[in-house]
């Protein structure tokens, strides 16, 4: 699948989206739903970086393993964490993608 620079300012839209959401749950004093979209908010940055590095590399020359939080889709290259530091998952639950 070919991948669409377009695509990137979709994800920008959405983390202002996300912000917003921050703000409201501020504003109603929701703290856990503020740190959950803290912490997706964050989870779409990485995506975001990995993304623009992907677009980078269009025909995917650099080979590069993933790993894919199963409970908050945290990814990392090269090798996971030893727990995800979103939710705390064990490195064993990450699911590799090459
Ligand atoms: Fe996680």
């Amino acid at each position: 699948m070919a991948l669409n620079p377009t695509d990137l300012f979709d994800i920008r839209s959405l983390l202002t989206d996300e912000e917003r959401m921050i703000q409201d749950a501020v504003a109603e004093n929701e703290l856990e739903a503020r740190h959950s979209l803290e912490y997706a908010m964050s989870i779409e940055m990485i995506h975001a970086k990995l993304f623009k590095k992907a677009l980078e590399d269009p025909k995917g020359q650099q080979q590069t393993a993933y790993y894919i939080c199963p409970v908050c889709g945290n990814t990392t290259e090269g090798k996971p964490p030893k727990k995800c530091p979103y939710c705390g998952v064990d490195e064993k639950e990450f699911v590799e993608v090459t």
